[in-house]
Formats: structure tokens, C-alpha cells, sequence
């Protein structure tokens, strides 16, 4: 059975993306800081195929715990991605009033989170078949085509430093034919985005594990061309 790791997996993506993924036949665990109303439901309806574990992205020994549990379950990992982020009502203040010192909790679940958790499970996805790895990223880390925010230092400042993170690692683990994709996967209905945002996180979701299939095993251009996309399998540009 193919295993998925996915982060954040109890909000409004992360828990699309376990529906999807355990709709397509994979043995899914899930870490999230703490539950929502919706995990016990989709844990007692997934009937053992999906396992949830209580993880703090940006605790080291949190993280720790959490590739312990998994490796007790399971030799391999096909897929990991890492979906947890955060934003705060502070990001929206423009520079005279940016708390700077405050803003550090965000770099450490967005940025550093995900680089936590590859660093403990990577081995995991060594010995995957899929080989896939994916980051969720989003357009406010994007150079080129942001919003043209002139605000969110924090949260547009965390991405794209999940950006350049995924470059370095998918030069360092392409020999071993792992790929590394990051998905912006589009202003979603969540806790996140807003009641007004119009995208369903399980259309996001699906694109992502549309896109994701087709790319699995080519690793030629990356990570010039072919790393960097939106939810519905356009290439967003850096
Ligand atoms: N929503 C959008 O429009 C949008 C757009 C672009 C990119 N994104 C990205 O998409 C991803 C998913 O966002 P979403 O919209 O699904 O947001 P969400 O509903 O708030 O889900 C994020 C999940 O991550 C969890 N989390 C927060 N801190 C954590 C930590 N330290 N350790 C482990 N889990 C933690 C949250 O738990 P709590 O609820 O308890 O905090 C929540 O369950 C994020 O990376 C976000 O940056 C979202």
C-alpha cells in the first residue's frame, strides 16, 4: 500500500488533501499542531487507514516524535508534503506599525517547519516508490507575480524562503530520483483565507494530487523549469 505524511492535515487543505489521498488507496498519517472537529470523523470513517499524530512543526522534538511514530508503522513514505502554516492579524500592518520581533513564530511553523520535517523523515522517503515531495507554498512567495502586497513582510517573506529551501533540497536529493514541488495552491475557503476566498481547498487538493501523479519520476529540468506550479497545474513563475 503507498504511504502520505501531510502537515497541517487537520485545516481546511490538509484535510482535503487526506480525503484525496485516501480516496486514491494510500495509507495516510497526518500531523497537525492539535484536531478539529472533522479529524475524529474522517480517522473513524477511514477504518486504519488513517492515522493521526499530535505535532508541533516548529518543536524539533515534536517533529522527532512524529518520524518515530510513523517509521513504527510503516518501512517508507511515497509522498510527504507539508501543508501546515500560519499567517497573523499582524502580517496585514504596513512597516511603521510591523511587529518584527513578533514575527518570528511565523518563520519558525512556515519556513523552518517543513525543513524539520524533511530532515527527520527523509530517509522514510528514501526507501518510498513515489519519491515525491511537496511543500505548499503559495503566491505570496513569489517573486515575480505576487498580489503586490505592501504588507505581510512575515508571511510573503516565510514562503519564499520555503521556496529557496525546495531548490536546495531538490538539487541535493535529485540523484536519488526524489523530486521536490511546490504548489500554490490559490486563495481557498479555509481558516486561512477567509470566508470570501473563492476557492474550494478540495478542488486545491485535487489539482495538486492530479499534477503531482503526472510529475512523479521526472526529475530532467528541475529546478530551473518544472518546480514551482499552481493547484491547477499551470507553472508559477519564481
Ligand atoms: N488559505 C489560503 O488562501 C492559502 C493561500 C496560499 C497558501 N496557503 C497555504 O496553504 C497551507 C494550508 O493553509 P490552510 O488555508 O489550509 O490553513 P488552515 O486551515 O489554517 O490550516 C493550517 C493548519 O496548520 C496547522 N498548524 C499551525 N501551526 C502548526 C504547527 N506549529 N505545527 C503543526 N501544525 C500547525 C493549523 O492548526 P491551528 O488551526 O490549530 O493553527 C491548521 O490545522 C498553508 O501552508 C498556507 O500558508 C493558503
Amino acid at each position: 500500500m503507498k504511504t502520505i505524511l501531510i502537515t497541517g492535515a487537520a485545516g481546511g487543505l490538509g484535510i482535503c488533501l487526506v480525503r484525496e489521498y485516501l480516496s486514491r488507496g494510500y495509507r495516510v498519517f497526518g500531523a497537525d499542531i492539535g484536531k478539529r472537529p472533522d479529524t475524529d470523523k474522517l480517522l473513524a470513517e477511514a477504518d486504519g487507514n488513517y492515522l493521526f499524530f499530535e505535532t508541533d512543526v516548529a518543536d524539533t522534538s515534536s517533529v522527532q516524535k512524529l518520524a518515530e511514530r510513523v517509521s513504527a508503522q510503516t518501512e517508507s513514505l511515497d509522498i510527504l508534503i507539508n501543508a501546515a502554516g500560519i499567517i497573523r492579524p499582524e502580517s496585514e500592518d504596513i512597516l511603521e506599525k510591523f511587529d518584527i520581533d513578533g514575527s518570528r513564530k511565523l518563520f519558525d511553523v512556515n519556513a523552518l517547519g517543513p525543513l524539520r520535517v524533511v530532515k527527520a523523515c527523509i530517509s522514510l522517503l528514501r526507501h518510498g516508490k513515489e519519491k515525491l515531495l511537496i511543500n505548499i507554498s503559495s503566491e505570496a512567495g513569489s517573486m515575480t507575480t505576487h498580489a503586490d502586497y505592501i504588507n505581510r513582510y512575515d508571511y510573503c517573506m516565510s514562503k519564499a524562503a520555503l521556496n529557496i529551501q525546495s531548490i536546495i533540497l531538490q538539487r541535493y536529493v535529485k540523484q536519488e530520483g526524489i523530486r521536490v514541488l511546490l504548489f500554490n495552491p490559490g486563495w481557498m475557503h479555509t481558516q486561512m483565507g477567509g470566508p470570501n476566498a473563492p476557492i474550494n481547498p478540495a478542488d486545491s487538493a485535487r489539482g495538486i494530487a492530479d499534477l503531482s501523479a503526472s510529475l512523479c519520476g521526472k526529475i530532467e529540468d528541475i529546478p530551473a523549469t518544472g518546480m514551482f506550479w499552481n493547484y491547477d497545474g499551470t507553472e508559477r513563475p519564481w
